[in-house]
């Protein structure tokens, strides 16, 4: 099903109606309203006006579209914020107040807020909680998004040093497991501790992991506290979230899902393109530059399927140019369409696009719609109407997404210590993982992710390219689940407070393989050293690891001075470097072979998805590329030769 994003305060309530019906037409199930309206909902402090949105809701309804209804706690209106100033973040890096005239100028842990924040949701939840047309609730919208995560507000300082107390009981454990007799950090009580920032280098790794995790929960705290009102209000309506990814928000996106219906996801691909491969040169880039690159969409299509019960909708689907990338270039023809059938292809219920209207004024107005502002049909419109026609006759509701054989780990305390102990100002975990999963999908495998508390049982290949501080519980889960797994560097390098395990790392991991890492080194990524497994020879690059392998560990890859580099006892591996997709694909080529999953080569910029007994291809290439198809396959879309930027399906 498909759905739209619709601000009905930003038109004249002349147009709704006729808005409403074209939506009908276009084949549109579903709405979503209402995330940014506060000044309107509450035009003065404790005077609401709820008349507009229930003639709004009447409108909507009336046409036979369902509405997803939003707190609009992103942008709390400024007399509020000019009534309670506490409720303004400080930003860690300059310490300075970050002020109204945007949105998401709050604080998590701003008491007045989440005082605010849960009169606001009350007061919706109870007026249409039960409202025919209300389906569902999306709460706040894009938490953290904006790098707003982290604030070193007084409110903040005095909940984190609360957070401290509860987690760590008296001070001198504190002092203990931060480690602060080094460099005289030591505290004499829990309110000397500050926020981990604006020092004059750098801040002990363990306060600023805690200060992470607290920030997180503070997230988590604020959040689950307008699910908690909404679902007491609002009885048989799902209750989801618009999610950001976790590795440029720093929150657990896992926790903050863990009472939601489902998670969303907002799909920019060309933005998202953009910003990843800003550093990349003409010659990468180019290529993906109006289509995307094909493993950036599906990458958290996949993460945010695996947040809650393994359903997830794109909430908001880029139409168009838009105006926030470093560059904002204008989709190829087409894409609109295979990006939406992408995200059904990996187990979408629904693709809602953003917005239906560009809108002529604000900060968005170089952004598109599904109309431009003089209500003619922009051009991702018509591409909308052949997924509908599509979409009737792939018929996917039989066909849920089955779980797959192979799952890659998603560890948000890997990614907190990457930017903690950066070591190498190349390492970065998120890449870490990105390479490790478009190593994957080149083989046209199926991926799903887990977090590390997570359940590995079922598969059959396990992939790590973090685990920084797995327990003993969970590193005997992952054995326990008899799948081949395969660790990166830097998996059980840490305990919880970012000290190094005893006997030194892999830690915990040492349950599984004998080895010790004895030495460390980070390089330039353009200076890469060679390792050779096999008989090819393949590169590693900015981070390398000297291990000392114990007996019964196999060596199967060794670095160009003889040093291990890959390292094998029974069912588990670990890498002693990062290596480029190449070897990757090669090891998880081989790996599956062991396991019996089937894998096959696809051609460059093509991707593979199954969904039930539906297989899709997707080819991003600028030219036409044979389907990896068998023959005598019975396409429903498409053929065995899938064009310029073009899905082909078929029956498996
Ligand atoms: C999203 C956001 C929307 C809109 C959109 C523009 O991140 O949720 O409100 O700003 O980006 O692309």
């Amino acid at each position: 099903m498909l759905g739209v994003c619709y601000y009905p305060e930003h038109w004249p309530e002349s147009w709704w109606r006729d808005d409403a019906r074209r939506m009908k037409d276009l084949g549109l199930t579903y709405v979503r309203i209402g995330e940014f309206a506060w000044s309107r909902f509450e035009p003065d402090p404790g005077r609401h006006d709820f008349d507009w949105f229930d003639r709004a809701l009447d409108v909507l309804g009336g046409a036979g579209l369902k509405v997803v209804a939003c707190t609009p706690t992103a942008t709390p209106p400024k007399w509020l914020v000019d009534k309670y100033p506490d409720i303004l973040p400080v930003d860690p890096h300059t310490g300075t107040v970050r002020g109204f005239g945007s949105r998401r100028h709050y604080d998590f842990s701003s008491e007045t807020y989440l005082r605010e924040s849960n009169r606001i949701t009350l007061a919706l939840a109870e007026r249409y909680g039960k409202h025919d047309a209300v389906a569902g609730w999306q709460t706040d919208n894009e938490i953290s998004c904006h790098k707003t995560t982290l604030s070193i507000s007084e409110s903040a300082k005095l909940a984190f040093r609360r957070w401290c107390k509860d987690r760590y009981g008296d001070i001198a454990t504190l002092n203990e497991a931060w480690g602060n007799i080094f460099w005289s950090m030591e505290y004499r009580s829990f309110d000397e501790i500050d926020c981990p920032f604006l020092a004059v280098t750098e801040t002990s790794p363990a306060h600023r992991m805690a200060f992470f995790r607290f920030s997180s929960d503070q997230v988590a705290r604020f959040h689950q506290a307008q699910v908690d009102i909404l679902r007491a209000h609002s009885p048989g309506r799902f209750i989801t979230h618009n999610f950001i990814p976790m590795n440029e928000t720093g929150v657990d996106n896992y926790k903050l899902a863990e009472s939601l219906d489902f998670a969303s996801y907002d799909n920019y691909p060309l933005g998202r393109t953009d910003l990843w491969m800003a550093d990349r040169p003409a010659s990468d880039f180019q290529r993906y530059m109006r289509t995307g690159h094909p493993d950036f969409g599906t990458f958290f299509f996949d993460q945010t399927r695996s947040l809650a019960g393994g359903k997830f909708w794109i909430m908001e689907q880029q139409p168009g140019p838009v105006n926030w990338a470093g560059h904002n270039p204008r989709p190829e023809p087409g894409m609109v369409r295979l990006w939406t059938l992408e995200a059904f292809a990996h187990g979408a219920e629904v693709v809602s696009y953003f917005r239906w209207r560009q809108a002529p004024f604000a900060q968005e107005q170089m952004h598109a719609g599904l109309l431009r502002p003089d209500c003619t049909e922009a051009e991702a419109f018509p591409q909308v109407q052949q997924v509908v026609r599509e979409l009737a006759a792939l018929d996917l509701a039989p066909a849920p997404v089955a779980k797959a054989r192979v799952a890659i780990i998603a560890d948000q305390e890997a990614q907190w210590l990457g930017e903690i102990e950066r070591q190498g100002n190349s390492y970065n975990h998120t890449k870490v993982t990105l390479a490790w999963y478009m190593a994957a999908r080149a083989l046209g495998l199926d991926v799903d992710f887990i977090p590390p508390h997570g359940d590995p049982s079922g598969y059959d290949l396990i992939l790590a390219p973090g685990l920084a501080m797995p327990t003993a519980a969970q590193v005997k889960r992952l054995a326990d689940s008899g799948a081949t797994l395969v660790f990166a560097p830097r998996c059980g390098a840490k305990k919880p407070d970012v000290t190094m395990p005893e006997g030194l790392p892999p830690g915990e991991l040492r349950q599984l393989l004998p080895i010790r890492v004895v030495n460390v080194e980070t390089t330039r990524p353009d200076c890469p050293d060679t390792l050779v497994w096999g008989n090819k020879t393949y590169e590693s690059r900015t981070w390398r690891e000297q291990l000392e392998v114990g007996d019964g560990a196999e060596v199967l890859a060794r670095f160009d001075n003889g040093d291990a580099a890959l390292v094998r006892k029974d069912k588990a591996l670990y890498l002693a470097s990062i290596v480029g997709e190449d070897l990757l694909t090669d090891l998880f080529e081989s790996l599956c072979g062991e396991r019996g999953i089937a894998t096959v080569r696809v051609p460059p910029d093509m991707r593979l998805r199954r969904r039930g007994n539906i297989m899709f291809a997707f080819n991003y290439a600028n030219e036409a590329q044979p389907a990896p198809a068998p023959a005598g396959a019975a396409f429903v879309l498409g053929g065995p030769m899938v064009g310029p930027r073009d899905v082909s399906v078929w029956k498996v």
